[in-house]
């Protein structure tokens, strides 16, 4: 009786070393394993890797290895992946263990008993790199419909009866339209069954590495089995074969996520090969999309292949995975590049998420002493956020029911931009100075539950930084399951929460450090990254954006005090009659002033006027100024927030801490923070 969760990645060739491609296929895999244990699901992931066939004995020849040799070298750079990738499989099979060799040789006899085999030779053309055969038409330019090249071949056979069950294929097809997904895979796949399937030639003769088929007299040619036949098994050799006790539990598989270069395998020959075997059908097949690299395929001889493990060192494993599920629709192709995973990190994750976890935990320490504390009556703005969380909720739920990765991280964004929306608009600063406190109360509590279910939510895809969220959170053991999500107010109050170190930050854009300082002087205009690509990342910046823009400003309570800029710069388009006398373009050149973000604030410790401000100016450190503006912005509200430094003002002590440049703010009695009309990456030059 089946009653686990059951998803398998295909299993990777030992040909060559792993690219970002492979990983996408692992890390979306891992982040459903990881969604269904969340739902409190008995999961099995299973991965591995696929051993024989010729393209394994070509690429061990041109190695100067054996084939085990061979596999061998490349299996481990895979296995090696989980720690890193934080990839969670409860397997790891190679087709070279015995215990699949065995159960494999044991199918071929229950299709060979079950007629569906039957000897005959093959004559047509072959790709090794795709292990396909393929008929002339099915050519493109004299190459296989993947561009590789093919060679014709001919040799004595064992055939399988494809065509014998087409027709139940078919009947499974019009009766499941979820079994293929998403739809144009679907289309495509039941043409291809409409029009009639030809029998399959599962063995070779014309080379030795791979699994023999049974009982091959000695006298004739020696075969092995087709190296599909062979991997495609692995789904049931890992269970232990249909007599294993894990079968029972877990088949038939509830997801096989493969690439959609690999779907027609698994989609057509595989469920006929479980037809032969009388075994049930898996549930669903979803064919994802390619990576390129700047449009190009990414591939070892090109020498463009994105080696996951560099990204991890430069970005980090759950930035990798986030950006991978977030950047494109799952099932489409997308094109990868690390300005666009900056965009992602920065936007998404430190301005939005990252920004609200630490603001909330910011002013819980500030004002309650690091307590969650007890709400009172909601009113219409908590309730509002409450039907957003709801709203999102189920948005995600069914997202990820489909397999939507990138929608699902969407509304998880869209609960975090609320929320954050909802302390510029509840301002707990003034609550605070109000006395305000059951108000107060309710506000902190109601952002600690948005945020323990945004962490439980991101858990599946950030497996460190989600559980640390919900431990900066106390969120108890207990409610931390998807479950626990379902309402709104399950977040015990008393919980004693704590503060670190950013769970999302920055990264740093290697253009807006020293370099692009360089490259503008050099040009003497503000410098566009150039490399900056796409609409998501506009569309980003735009989404980071009416989050920070919306910022609160209070009634003074003091003048403002130093460091605020005169209205020299003001004014310096128009001069008024009686302001300062005119100057030339060079003069207003001479200024340094550059977009920041703020990275801290706090109040100055010897000085009550003064907050102490460290900032991100595109530096490879960042810069502390102090501001004179107590009174007018509270120190949280401003992390986060893109503000305008002048940069080239002479370092100055103030009441003991050095000051390097300062902000620009406008206003005597109110006074207000120059701000941007959109996000630019920290260090751009204002001119
Ligand atoms: N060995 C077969 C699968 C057998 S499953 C019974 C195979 N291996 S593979 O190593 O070539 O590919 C494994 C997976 O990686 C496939 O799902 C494939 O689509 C995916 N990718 C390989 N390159 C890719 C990209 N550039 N982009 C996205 N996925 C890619 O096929």
């Amino acid at each position: 009786m089946k009653t686990g969760y059951y998803i398998t990645t295909p299993i990777y060739y030992v040909n060559a070393q792993p690219h970002v491609g492979h990983a996408y296929t692992s890390i979306a895999a891992d982040v459903l394993a990881r969604w269904h244990r969340l739902l409190g699901e008995d999961v099995h992931f299973q991965t591995g890797t696929d051993e024989h066939g010729l393209k394994i004995e070509q690429a061990a020849t041109k190695a100067g290895l054996s084939p085990q040799a061979q596999a061998d070298r490349y299996s481990a750079p895979f296995r090696a992946l989980n720690e890193p990738l934080l990839l969670s499989p409860d397997d790891f099979i190679r087709t070279t263990e015995p215990r699949h060799k065995t159960i494999v040789a044991e199918l071929w006899r229950r299709m060979a008993a079950k007629g569906d085999l039957y000897e005959g030779s093959y004559a047509g053309w072959y790709s090794v790199s795709d292990e396909a055969f393929f008929t002339e038409d099915e050519l493109v330019e004299g190459r296989a419909p993947s561009g590789h090249p093919v060679v014709w071949t001919e040799e004595p056979t064992w055939f399988f009866r494809l065509s014998k069950y087409g027709p139940a294929l078919l009947e499974h097809l019009r009766a499941h339209p979820e079994f293929v997904r998403p739809q144009n895979r679907y289309n495509e796949v039941l043409r291809f069954v409409e029009a009639g399937l030809h029998d399959l030639s599962v063995s070779r003769t014309s080379f030795s590495w791979g699994i023999p088929v049974p009982d091959c007299p000695a006298e004739g040619p020696q075969h092995v089995i087709y190296v599909w036949l062979d991997a495609l098994a692995n789904y049931v050799t890992a269970l232990g074969g249909p007599e294993g006790a894990a079968f029972g539990r877990f088949w038939p598989a509830d997801l096989h996520l493969v690439g959609k270069d690999i779907l027609r395998f698994h989609a057509i020959y595989w469920p006929c090969f479980l037809m032969s075997l009388g075994l049930p059908l898996p549930k669903q097949i979803f064919a994802h999309g390619w990576w390129t690299v700047e449009g190009e395929k990414m591939s070892k001889s090109l020498g463009n292949a994105v080696e996951p493990l560099q990204v991890v060192a430069r970005y980090g494993a759950e930035a990798l995975r986030y950006f991978l599920l977030r950047e494109v629709n799952f099932g489409s192709d997308g094109d990868f590049s690390e300005q666009a995973l900056r965009n992602r990190i920065n936007g998404d994750l430190a301005n939005d998420l990252g920004n609200l976890l630490n603001r909330t935990l910011g002013m819980v320490r500030r004002y309650r002493d690091g307590v969650v504390p007890s709400p009172g009556p909601y009113e219409a703005v908590d309730l509002a956020l409450i039907e957003q969380a709801k709203a999102q909720r189920e948005v995600l739920m069914a997202a990820m029911d489909e397999i939507a990765f990138a929608q699902a991280l969407a509304a998880l964004m869209r609960l975090s931009s609320a929320a954050n929306k909802y302390v510029d608009e509840t301002a707990p600063w003034t609550l605070a100075r109000n006395g305000e406190a059951a108000r107060l109360d309710t506000v902190l509590y109601a952002l600690c539950e948005v945020l323990r279910h945004l962490g439980i939510y991101i858990s599946a895809f950030m497996p460190i930084a989600g559980p640390e969220m919900l431990r900066r959170l106390a969120v108890p053991e207990g409610l931390r399951s998807l479950e626990s999500t379902a309402s709104f107010g399950a977040l015990p109050a008393g919980g004693r929460t704590e503060e670190g170190e950013p769970l999302f930050p920055r990264v740093e854009d290697e253009f807006t450090g020293r370099r692009r300082e360089k490259a503008q002087a050099r040009s003497g205009r503000a410098g566009q990254d150039p490399t900056q690509t796409g609409a998501r990342g506009a569309q980003d910046h735009q989404q980071t954006q009416t989050v920070k823009e919306k910022k609160m400003s209070e009634q003074p309570e003091q003048p403002i005090a130093a460091q605020k800029i005169e209205p020299t710069v003001k004014t310096v388009e128009a001069a008024p009659d009686d302001g300062p006398e005119p100057i030339d373009y060079s003069v207003f050149q001479k200024l340094d002033l550059r977009v920041a973000t703020v990275l801290s604030a706090e109040k100055h410790p010897n000085a009550d006027r003064l907050l102490v401000v460290t900032l991100d100016a595109g530096e490879p450190q960042p810069r502390t100024i102090c501001a004179g503006i107590v009174g007018h912005y509270e120190p949280e509200a401003l992390v986060g927030r893109q503000v305008v430094l002048l940069a080239n003002l002479k370092p100055r002590k103030m009441r003991g801490v050095m000051s390097h440049g300062m902000l620009l703010a406008a206003g005597d009695e109110q006074v207000k923070l120059l701000a941007l009309d959109g996000v630019l990456p920290p260090g751009t030059r204002i001119s």
